[in-house]
């Protein structure tokens, strides 16, 4: 099959992200493909109309297609996808890949780190430190640091990150639920497994329930008022996959009332988080800034992908790697 792109001389690389320095481990690859890298939306715009070839993920606007007619393969850098209008791509025979598994261990790593952050009440300790308070032992044992050995774990998502995530957990002696599209899958790392019709009736189990499922139809808004109050007493939140999947009015009224314990959150509804969300003031909350996923070996992780798609296009195959359109 002919290839969809010009050839390896003529291909423009088009890296959009506000922080990576994709173009700089590129060149130190010395693979002697043309790329421009661009930081700003105003940028990827002015730069839309001459690529071939665009590496994005936060940046990217719908509006940004009609500005692209060479367009022919999106990279994303993130493993989710949601942002991108699919449909269009497919009508514009334009090929998408996620960049799943680039970050498998940064958001499994973070989100473990969450769990055993709300049980230590390192959030707790960080606020007294800034205050310079030196908080005294806590004789309330239901509100006391406490230990995630022994304690039920259910993810929602049992993925790479999720069953990752499955084995950090299995290693600190939690048990482990997954919750996943098709159960007929497998457990694989954790402990059992049931599909997501099945949700409600393991919640009730849940000391922490754990979401690192991709944002869909089916698992926005999944945890909703119902799911929330059907978790044990005492239970927590960790979110590492999307804001969406949280009712978040539901999450918010949840923690007023003391109905879930604590949650710990790498992703909200609206990010930047706004001033204004009540959300920042909880101090049972704890806030990371979607950085779940970040690593050193980030720009790595993603050329990896991107350069063996780049030979996949060049050589004429439809196979590509993390394939989503
Ligand atoms: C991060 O959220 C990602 O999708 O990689």
């Amino acid at each position: 099959m002919a290839s969809p792109l010009p050839d390896r001389a003529a291909t423009r690389i088009l890296f959009a992200h506000v922080a990576y320095r994709l173009s700089e481990a590129m060149a130190a690859r010395g693979t002697g493909l043309a790329s421009h890298e661009v930081r700003t939306l105003e940028d990827l715009k002015a730069a839309m109309p001459s690529a071939d070839v665009l590496v994005v993920s936060g940046l990217w606007r719908n509006e940004l297609l009609d500005l692209a007619p060479r367009l022919r393969y999106v990279q994303s850098i993130g493993a989710g996808t949601d942002q991108f209008p699919k449909d269009s791509f497919r009508a514009r025979r334009i090929r998408l890949a996620s960049a799943q598994g680039v970050n498998e261990v940064a958001v499994a790593e973070h989100a473990i780190a969450l769990i055993l952050a709300l049980a230590r009440q390192l959030h707790l300790a960080r606020d007294h430190q800034a205050r310079r308070h030196w908080r005294g032992m806590i004789g309330d044992r239901a509100i006391r640091e406490d230990e995630i050995g022994g304690k039920t774990l259910v993810i929602v998502g049992l993925g790479r990150i999720g069953n990752r995530l499955a084995r950090l957990a299995r290693a600190f002696g939690m048990r482990v639920i997954g919750v996943r599209r098709d159960p007929a899958l497998g457990a694989c790392a954790a402990d059992e497994v049931v599909g997501q019709a099945d949700l409600s009736t393991v919640l009730a189990r849940a000391d922490v329930l754990a979401l690192t499922c991709p944002l869909t139809p089916e698992t926005q808004g999944l945890i909703d008022a119902a799911a929330l109050a059907a978790l044990r007493p005492g239970a927590v939140l960790v979110n590492v996959a999307r804001g969406r999947v949280v009712d978040e009015p539901a999450l918010i009224a949840a923690l007023r009332s003391g109905r879930l314990d604590a949650a710990a959150l790498d992703c909200v509804w609206e990010e930047p988080m706004p001033p204004d969300s009540p959300l920042w003031s909880f101090p049972q909350v704890l806030i990371t800034p979607h950085t779940a996923g970040e690593t050193r070996r980030y720009e790595e992780n993603v050329l990896d992908i991107l350069l063996d798609n780049l030979d996949r296009l060049w050589s004429g195959r439809t196979d590509l790697r993390n394939a989503v359109v």
